[in-house]
Order: C-alpha cells, then sequence, then structure tokens
C-alpha cells in the first residue's frame, strides 16, 4: 500500500478547486463492465436502506431532536423591506415568562456564512429584507419564546425599498460588476444572420420549499459544540461553527442523519446553526430553532427572478450563426455572486456556434439573497435559451428537435476539448421515440375535449464530476456482515442506498448484510456537500475501494483457513467459490473465525481522470394540454433522457429524476414568490398560497437513461444526477404550450391569468 499526497482538482457546478488529496495506490480500480450481467447488484433497482424507518415515522430528522432540559428559540424577523431599529425592548423580553436569554443586534459578534459569501452578523438592526433576523429569544417553551417576541415593541424607522429588479438594473444598482463572455463577432453575425430572432423572457422567484425546514438543535459541554443540523454540508457547517466560536473544527460535531430536503438552500451551518449555537452557550441549555413554514418560505433561500433577451441568428438551413443573451438577475440583499458565472454558461457550452455573446448583472434588491437552488443559474438561463432555439425552430419552419441535432457540438464549444462522454444525440433520438414525436403534429388536431394540445423539447447540460476528497471505511464482522461508514449526509435522494449498491457489489456480499451509515462528522470520514451534483461521484469511488480491499483482506484470511490460494477464490452473493467450482461455501465459514475481531479497510476518492470535459447531458419533451377557458395548463406526460455515466441504482436515480421533474414543472406553471410592490414584502410566503404541486398535478414521468459509465469519473464513471433533471423541464412546458397555442410565454409560471392573457 502506497499512499501519497497529491494536489488535484475538484468541481462544483463548474467551479474548480485545487485541493490535496490523500492518494492510496490501491484505491485505483480498473471500472466495472458496462451494467449487465456481470454485475449481480449494480444496475438493478434497490429500494432505499431507510424506506421503513421513513416510512414509519420513526425517522428522527433535526427537527424531532429533544434533549433533556432544551430551550425553544424564537427570532424576530423585519416584518418590512428596508429599516433602521429605532426601539426594541430586549429588557421586556427579558422579563416576560420563561425567557432564558434574548440577544439583540448589538449583543452578539456571531457570524454566520451564507452560501458563497464571506460571514455576516446573524443579526442586524438595519434590516434590508423582509424577513431579515433582528433579534432573539430562548425560553422553555415555543410559546413563550414567541410571545418575548412580541414583548419587544419593535419600532423602525421605514426606509425607501427597492423590489423591481428592472428598476434596480436602469438605476445600476448592481452587486459585483456585470459578466459578459463572448467568443466571434455577435454583433456581425447577427447583422448577416438569414434568419433572426429575439425573445424576451421572465422568470419567477422560486423557493426551495424543503419538506423539512431549516433547525437546529444546538447542545454545549464545555467548549465543546455538538449541533443536530438540518444540513447538506456537514463537514462545512463543522468548519463555519468552529470559525464563528473560535475553536478547532474537531471540537465541532454535526449530526444530519435524516434530513427532510434541502435543494440548495441548506449549505453549511447556516444563520439556524449559529444563532441556535449561540443562544446554547448564552444560556449553558441546548436550544432548538426551527423555521416555521412561513419563516421557511420567506427567509429559507430561492432561486431569483431573471429578465432575458435572447437573440439568435441562423442560416435559413438552421445552422446557429449567433447566440447573444442578456440577463438580469435579481440578487436581492446579499446572494451569491458566483451565480452570474452559471447564468452565462448555457449560450456559451449548449450549441455549437462561433459568435456568441452572454452579459448579466445581478441587482441588489430589497429582497432575500438568492441562493443556491438545483442548478442555479443554468435552469434559469436554459429556460430562455430553449425558448428562444424554439421560436427559431418556428420562424424557420424546421422541427424543434431537428433544429437542436443539427447544432449539436461534438466538443466543448468553449475550450474546443474533448468531453469525457457526451451522448446527447442518443437522449433526443430516444426521448423522441418515447414521447411519440413523429405524431407530435397530430396532437394539434383540435380534440372533442376541446383542449389545445401541444408537445415541446428542451436539452440540458450541466456539470456533475464531483472529485476529492472522500473517505469511507468498511468493517467486517464475524457474521460476514459490513458495516460502511461515510461522511455522506443523505438529503432525501437515497445515496445511502446508493453506496450500500455499490459497496454489496464490490464485497460480494448480499445487500441485507452491508449496513451504509453517514449523518455524522464525529468519525472525521470526509464527504462533500450533497450539492453541486457531488455525492455519486465524490463518495462512490471511495465505497467501492474501501470495499475492494475488504474483500481483498477478506479472501487472504479465506486462503489461511480453507487453505487454497486467495486467487484461486471468488467471492458473490455471500459465497466463496473456488474457480474450478470444487468449492462452494457460504463465507460465513471464514468470517466465524474472527470472533470478535473484524475485517477493516478504508478508501479514499482518488483525482479524477484528465483529458475531456465532464458533463451531464439530456433531453426532455413534454405534452401538454390548455383549457382555453379555464387557462389551465395540464401536463399530460414529460419524457426525461438523461447521460450521467453510470447508473448505480435505477430505482433512486428514477426518484431524483420524477422530483426534478416535478419541481421543474412547477416552476413553468404554478410556483412564484410574489412581491407587492408598495410594501416590499412578499404576499405569499406561505403553503397555502404558494403553489407547490400536489400528488394530483404529478403527470405521467417516463424516466430512461443512457447509462454508460464515464471513463474519467474513477472506480464507477458515474456522474452526478441531482441537478440535470431540473433543467429543461419548464423550458420543454413552456414549449410545449407555444406548440399547443401558438403563444409564447413572456414570463412564467404560466399561471391561468397570464395564460388567460397570452390566449386573449
Ligand atoms: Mo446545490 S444547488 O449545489 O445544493
Amino acid at each position: 500500500m502506497t499512499q501519497r499526497l497529491v494536489k488535484a482538482t475538484s468541481e462544483m457546478e463548474g467551479r474548480v478547486t485545487e485541493v490535496w488529496t490523500l492518494v492510496d495506490d490501491e484505491d485505483e480500480l480498473e471500472q466495472w463492465p458496462e451494467n449487465g450481467e456481470a454485475l449481480s447488484i449494480v444496475g438493478k433497482p434497490t429500494p432505499r436502506q431507510d424506506g421503513p424507518v421513513r416510512a414509519a415515522g420513526r425517522a428522527i430528522y433535526t427537527v424531532d431532536v429533544r434533549l433533556p432540559g432544551m430551550l425553544h428559540a424564537a427570532v424576530l424577523r423585519s416584518p418590512v423591506a428596508n429599516a433602521r431599529v429605532k426601539s426594541l425592548d430586549l429588557d421586556a423580553a427579558r422579563a416576560a415568562a420563561g425567557v432564558r436569554v434574548v440577544v439583540g443586534p448589538d449583543d452578539t459578534e456571531v457570524a454566520f456564512t451564507p452560501t458563497l459569501c464571506p460571514p455576516q452578523p446573524i443579526l442586524t438592526s438595519e434590516p434590508a429584507y423582509a424577513g431579515a433576523p433582528i433579534a432573539l429569544v430562548a425560553a422553555d417553551t415555543p410559546e413563550q419564546a414567541r410571545a418575548a417576541l412580541a414583548a419587544m415593541a419593535l419600532a423602525l424607522e421605514m426606509l425607501p425599498h427597492l423590489v423591481d429588479t428592472r428598476q434596480g438594473f436602469n438605476e445600476m444598482k448592481l452587486a459585483g460588476d456585470p459578466m459578459e463572455l463572448a467568443r466571434g463577432d455577435v454583433e456581425a453575425a447577427l447583422k448577416d444572420a438569414e434568419v433572426t430572432v429575439e425573445l424576451e423572457v421572465e422568470t419567477p422567484d422560486h423557493l426551495q420549499t424543503p419538506l423539512e425546514p431549516h433547525a437546529a438543535v444546538a447542545s454545549w459541554d464545555g467548549d465543546e459544540l455538538t449541533v443536530w443540523l438540518s444540513t447538506q454540508g456537514m463537514f462545512d457547517a463543522r468548519r463555519e461553527l468552529a470559525e464563528a466560536f473560535g475553536i478547532p473544527a474537531h471540537r465541532v460535531r454535526v449530526i444530519s442523519e435524516f434530513i427532510g430536503g434541502g435543494f440548495g438552500a441548506k449549505q453549511g451551518g447556516g444563520f439556524e446553526g449559529a444563532a441556535a449555537a449561540e443562544l446554547a452557550r448564552l444560556s449553558g441549555r441546548p436550544v432548538r430553532l426551527v423555521n416555521n413554514r412561513h419563516e421557511e418560505q420567506l427567509d429559507g433561500g430561492r432561486r431569483s427572478r431573471t429578465f432575458q433577451t435572447i437573440r439568435l441568428g441562423a442560416t435559413r438551413e438552421g445552422k446557429l450563426t449567433a447566440i447573444e443573451q442578456e440577463s438580469i438577475v435579481d440578487q436581492g440583499e446579499g446572494g451569491m455572486l458566483y451565480l452570474l458565472q452559471i447564468v452565462l454558461m448555457p449560450a456559451l457550452t449548449l450549441y455549437a456556434c462561433e459568435n456568441v455573446r452572454a452579459a448579466g448583472a445581478l441587482v441588489k434588491t430589497n429582497r432575500k439573497g438568492q441562493n443556491a437552488f438545483r442548478a442555479p443559474g443554468m435552469t434559469e438561463a436554459l429556460t430562455g435559451l430553449e425558448q428562444a432555439v424554439d421560436e427559431l425552430a418556428t420562424t424557420l419552419g424546421i422541427d424543434p428537435l431537428e433544429l437542436r441535432r443539427l447544432n449539436h457540438s461534438e466538443v466543448d464549444p468553449m475550450s474546443g476539448a474533448s468531453y469525457s462522454g457526451k451522448h446527447m444525440l442518443a437522449c433526443y433520438e430516444r426521448a423522441a421515440e418515447f414521447a411519440g414525436w413523429a405524431r407530435r403534429e397530430q396532437l394539434r388536431e383540435p380534440g372533442a375535449d376541446g383542449l389545445l394540445r401541444g408537445m415541446g423539447c428542451a436539452s440540458q447540460i450541466w456539470w456533475g464530476s464531483g472529485g476529492p476528497p472522500a473517505l469511507v471505511n468498511v468493517r467486517i464482522d464475524s457474521g460476514a456482515r459490513a458495516l460502511v461508514s461515510t461522511g455522506i449526509q443523505d438529503i432525501g435522494t437515497g445515496t445511502l442506498t446508493t453506496a450500500r449498491v455499490v459497496a454489496a457489489e464490490e464485497l460480494g456480499l448480499p445487500l441485507d448484510d452491508v449496513r451504509v451509515v453517514g449523518g455524522d462528522t464525529a468519525p472525521n470520514l470526509f464527504g462533500p456537500v450533497a450539492g453541486g451534483s457531488m455525492t455519486t461521484p465524490s463518495v462512490m469511488p471511495a465505497v467501492r475501494a474501501a470495499s475492494a480491499k475488504a474483500r481483498r483482506l477478506l479472501l487472504q484470511l479465506a486462503g489461511d483457513v480453507l487453505e487454497i490460494s486467495p486467487d484461486d477464490l471468488e467471492l458473490r452473493d455471500g459465497r466463496l467459490r473456488s474457480r474450478d467450482s470444487a468449492l462452494d461455501v457460504p463465507v460465513t465459514e471464514v468470517t466465524e473465525k474472527l470472533g470478535n475481531a473484524s475485517i477493516d479497510a478504508s478508501g479514499a476518492r482518488g483525482p479524477n481522470g484528465t483529458g475531456g470535459v465532464v458533463q451531464t447531458f439530456g433531453c426532455q419533451i413534454a405534452q401538454v394540454a390548455v383549457d382555453p377557458a379555464l387557462g389551465e395548463v395540464r401536463v399530460e406526460r414529460i419524457v426525461a433522457v438523461h447521460d450521467v455515466g453510470r447508473i448505480v441504482n435505477p430505482l433512486t436515480a428514477t426518484s431524483q429524476v420524477e422530483g426534478g421533474v416535478l419541481q421543474g414543472m412547477a416552476y413553468a406553471l404554478s410556483e412564484e414568490l410574489v412581491v407587492d410592490p408598495t410594501t416590499g414584502v412578499p404576499v405569499n410566503a406561505h403553503l397555502d398560497d404558494y403553489k407547490v404541486p400536489t400528488i394530483a398535478d404529478v403527470p405521467e414521468i417516463v424516466v430512461d437513461f443512457i447509462d454508460l459509465p464515464d471513463a474519467q469519473v474513477p472506480n464507477t464513471g458515474s456522474r452526478g444526477l441531482g441537478e440535470p433533471p431540473i433543467i429543461p423541464t419548464a423550458a420543454a412546458i413552456a414549449n410545449a404550450f407555444a406548440h399547443a397555442t401558438g403563444k409564447r410565454p413572456r414570463a412564467l409560471p404560466l399561471t391561468r391569468a397570464r395564460v388567460l392573457e397570452l390566449l386573449a
């Protein structure tokens, strides 16, 4: 075994960082063959390891944690979009029943770290968006904590607010510098183009709305901090909390065993982690801080509203000669500057085109700062661009899918480098077949039900290579049961089950005898944030590497016990067989000799291969039915075909796509945070009037994968899948709507009011 420390790169959502990585030569394995007969478990649908526990309501989420002596926190939040605190009676709150600690904006130095932003104070006396935290209370009961907020009798000096994104742009109220990336000469190309189209598109404020709100329970023991946290990133949370309280990271333990979704909104320690820990420090008691539904919709985060102008130039035959996309993005107060870079990506990377200009600006408004939301930036910009491409198809009289094929790029259009694998054309072909694309025009013939039907498509591009580091431990006991310890926090995607499939396959043990644990930083087995479609490509190679080592060790012991060379032994489905088939025994014949000893092995994620650009691809096709009398748009079917490398577990992978499609459908049809321009305050930050889809809205969703291993993702060849499925859905639906009605949506979501206006 040779271990080295090497410099390697890790990629998250296109952001490449250099990291020192522990590399073990033994961790590099030949990739498995393509999914099929050679593999027992990988590639076959496997139910979730924690399905029964979750379904029975026995899973303990952060919101369920109750500790002895625990206090309950409440947060005083700004009721207005921009103001200065004039008076705040903290003493009245301190005197209220059951109150143990009150913290005003001047009472704490503790900061938290919003996604990809510098740390900022947890409380402010100058709230610049509705919902901004001003003060904290911890009391014996949640009711007492809330009552104490009222006792503070907050008085504010109102300041003028800006919530109109375009007005902010016109007044150049920008966050950071505007950005432009270009190649060729787009101006000349547009002027010379045989055909041009121009489209203006507006996309809505979209809220992550995780089933479990942001939540933390913090507890100090001397200078050691334990936080139960509903987070996508336990290790980021550990680091951020250690920095916030000036203690070393090993004195912070973060536990995130069950998490009710995040969708990008729960990266790192969050406001809730830092605020709960500060209240716990000051009170000397454990403190629970959980957003209520209104707080979650007000301050949980959002995908931001965009206003886009897209101009395309093409030849009459349909070759793109110019792509220009200008985007104005609502940044809000704070918000991550990095988003802008991603907003420019679809124009630059989706199609082969020599003349491209993508430009964008972030407008600083008095809204909650935008943060990461499942394929942030890409979903917004591609929703615009793919509608413009559809308009071009209509103008040219070319089939929209054919137009996309015509402009397919075999290489990365930005760098000219080849891809590690791109099967976009296969995605088009399969999606067309499953959707019945050939009968698309017949759909438009008026039916007896009076509905207008249409079909639309959109392409998807995104990253998803992941990278080091990730560390995994495998321990096999005398019963030949394997315990796989990881740094995974399973935010609901089923990644622990994916790890179980990988481990069972490599170990040659039955699934039932393999148990995967994660959700705790205490073992110090690092795993990356469950974001950026990172987990499968980053962690599964380490799971496989550790399992391979454990299997090799086990085979060596088997050689001793069975008096046969380990090289002549195979382990599969819990049985040891000699290559000549003379021997066939349960593996427990060997492991039972272990007694109280165990076999232990560890594996680390090595660097990605080099030579090609790793991206994910896909195509979705939507069929919609529009009721012209009611303005209702019903999605009848969505076909989603994605190319994300090897599929480890088709069952959880399909679930991921279904979830992404539904979230994308809602982005197209119903979800929109509405802000009152007069007050600057969101008017529907609740679950009753912010319309997430219900089970009654779910269309038929047909999911398929190209399922070919990516040679550059070590060991497993699986790219990430969390984000890709949401990316093309809204554009496909908008294009289907345009096909059905002949009207191009100017703004999403396509609410009844907007549809009736368009059809009038
Ligand atoms: Mo994500 S939007 O990287 O959690």
